[in-house]
């Protein structure tokens, strides 16, 4: 199955609005960028394609990202 992961579903913004949204604010994290516009605070799933968004400038995705592949920022977490 083929899989097309282009914007925040729950709140039908697609990466392109904002990356644009991104790249005229200077908003350089998801959490930045949330506070230009309303997106990504539902299921949240859309988070670590934001995340990977803002850093590489992809829109379209072909695989499935999990917060393990895109982390918040922050300490890394302990092991162990
Ligand atoms: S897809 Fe973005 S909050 Fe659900």
């Amino acid at each position: 199955m083929k899989i097309c992961v282009d914007r925040c579903v729950c709140f039908d913004r697609s990466f392109v609005d904002l990356l644009s949204i991104a790249r005229r604010t200077g908003a350089a994290s998801l959490e930045a960028l949330q506070e230009e516009t309303e997106f990504g605070l539902a299921c949240r799933i859309c988070n670590p394609y934001v995340r990977r968004m803002l850093r590489t400038g992809q829109t379209t995705f072909d695989a499935l990202l999990s917060h393990v592949d895109e982390p918040p920022p922050g300490p890394p977490a302990k092991t162990g």
